[in-house]
């Protein structure tokens, strides 16, 4: 089986690592990839002349697929979602992990999805919706407590939410947003909402959605957990992610069972309802306040660090799991490929212990940082640790000759080191001696990931 990845991040370097496990996969396409893609087991990296986030990349990539002829092609990010790549590469009769636009804009828009989610009794935050600046400056006056939270409607690579601490705070994100444009278009509406304190738990899960004949399933994998903000304790600016654990301890079953109910179950008969097929991911962004669990948001693909923190627990072949996902192969299935039941009759499994996957980042991330610096991996420390590097902003300096080439930086989150432990301790204790054998000019990384 050929499979085409779409990203550059520690997301994909996680898919490609897990597809190459199994044993129906003959070959992975990443692109572009990364520094990590290009040198795992079974992986080329495929250079793109334009973003898979503009009209000109899909069109790119599409002729890519046309030659190379994946089996399937998964996509990892939001925005080619957002760009409408599934539904190209659909038109065009190929398999794709990843939902069409239409349904991306669970993550795209903050008020589709919050109409959504009010629509189909998906248990959120209170808020409101302003087109007009005037008019939620003047709302925001009457509010009766703070923080109060701002966000805005469109993608905004993680700088669209708000939490002001002050009056004078929620103001300027207002002002910022919809008449400074400080994020373009994505600022022209903005949701005003209910601050939900608690802590925050991540569930991927992997959905299958047939419009048609109005059927899906979503199966939740195991919690995971991000920490956003830079610095310990929760402190700093907040960034993509600074590492993850998985599963979450405090994510008991009664929680698991609450989010079901009361978001997950809704959120499939949405879907029905609406008539918006799916086939992929979706992330359940939620917060456990006062005992119960809340969405605070949904996103349309894997989580990124979560990824790297769930999938070493997964026990599934990967692949079979993305068959499943757009329907199962039983009636269909290629010779010499398993044959894989559609998503409602498949069961994930999962290894018992746990994950933590602390990530590197570069000196200044999440504000201007610098690129091009040396990757040393200690690769006997490495080993004793029984850690394992996921990379995301680190690229080859000679993409010719990838084994004798050397990693450099290229991006502000640079890797994740995740290790797998019989319990959380054992898993942070292996994940902090694997950043041991790291190096590079300006490492940053935080030290209580999993505490
Ligand atoms: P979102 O993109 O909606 O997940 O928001 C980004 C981050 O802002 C979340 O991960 C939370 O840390 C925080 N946040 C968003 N909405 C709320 C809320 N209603 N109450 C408290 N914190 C929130
Ligand atoms: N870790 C949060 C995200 O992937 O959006």
């Amino acid at each position: 089986m050929k499979i085409l990845v779409v990203g550059s991040g520690g997301r994909e370097h996680a898919i490609c690592w897990k597809l190459a496990q199994s044993k129906c996969v003959d070959k992975i396409y990443a692109a572009p990839g990364n520094g990590g893609t290009a040198r795992e087991a079974k992986c080329e990296n495929i250079p793109l002349k334009n973003s898979p986030d503009t009209k000109a990349g899909i069109a790119e990539l599409l002729e890519i697929a046309l030659k190379l002829k994946p089996d399937l092609t998964i996509i990892g990010p939001e925005a080619p979602l957002d760009a409408g790549i599934a539904d190209t590469f659909r038109e065009k009769g190929l398999l794709v992990v990843g939902p069409g636009a239409a349904a991306a804009k669970l993550e795209t828009s903050k008020v589709f999805s919050k109409d959504f989610m009010d629509k189909y009794g998906v248990r959120t935050g209170h808020s409101k919706v302003f087109t007009d600046a005037k008019a939620a400056l003047h709302y925001i006056e009457g509010y009766k407590s703070l923080p109060i939270v701002v966000k805005a409607d469109g993608l905004a690579a993680g700088k669209g939410v708000v939490v002001a601490l002050s009056l004078d705070e929620a103001k300027n994100a207002i002002v910022s947003f919809m008449e400074d444009k400080s994020l373009g278009e994505a600022g022209n509406k903005i949701l005003i909402e209910e601050f939900l304190e608690g802590k925050e738990v991540s569930v991927l899960a992997a959905v299958s959605v047939n419009a048609a004949d109005k059927s899906g399933v979503i199966l939740p994998f195991v919690s995971a957990r991000d920490h956003k903000a830079r610095f310990d304790g929760g402190k700093g600016p907040n960034t993509g992610g600074m590492g993850a654990i998985s599963p979450v301890p405090d994510y008991t079953s009664d929680f698991q069972q609450d989010f079901e109910g009361h978001i997950l179950k809704p959120t499939l008969r949405g879907l029905i309802a609406e008539g918006l097929s799916y086939q992929g991911f979706i992330f359940f962004g939620l917060m456990i306040s006062k005992d119960k669990t809340y969405l605070l948001e949904y996103n349309a693909r894997l989580g990124d660090p979560e990824t790297q923190a769930v999938l070493p627990l997964m026990q599934n072949d990967f692949a079979e799991l993305c068959i499943a996902i757009t329907g199962g192969n039983e009636n269909k299935a290629k010779e010499g490929l398993p044959t894989v039941p559609p998503l409602a009759n498949y069961r994930l499994q999962w290894k018992t212990g746990a994950v933590c996957a602390p990530c590197l980042v570069a000196d200044g991330y999440p504000g201007p940082y610098q690129k091009g610096d040396v990757i040393n991996i200690d690769q006997a420390a490495l080993k004793e640790s029984n850690a394992h590097i996921f990379y995301a902003g680190a690229v080859l300096d000679n993409t010719d000759k990838p084994e004798s080439a050397s990693l450099i930086t290229n991006g502000g989150r640079v890797l994740a080191v995740s290790a797998w432990g019989e319990n959380p301790a054992i898993a942070r204790e292996k994940a902090y001696k694997g950043i041991q054998a790291v190096s590079f000019k300006g490492k940053g990384f935080r030290m209580d990931i999993g505490v």
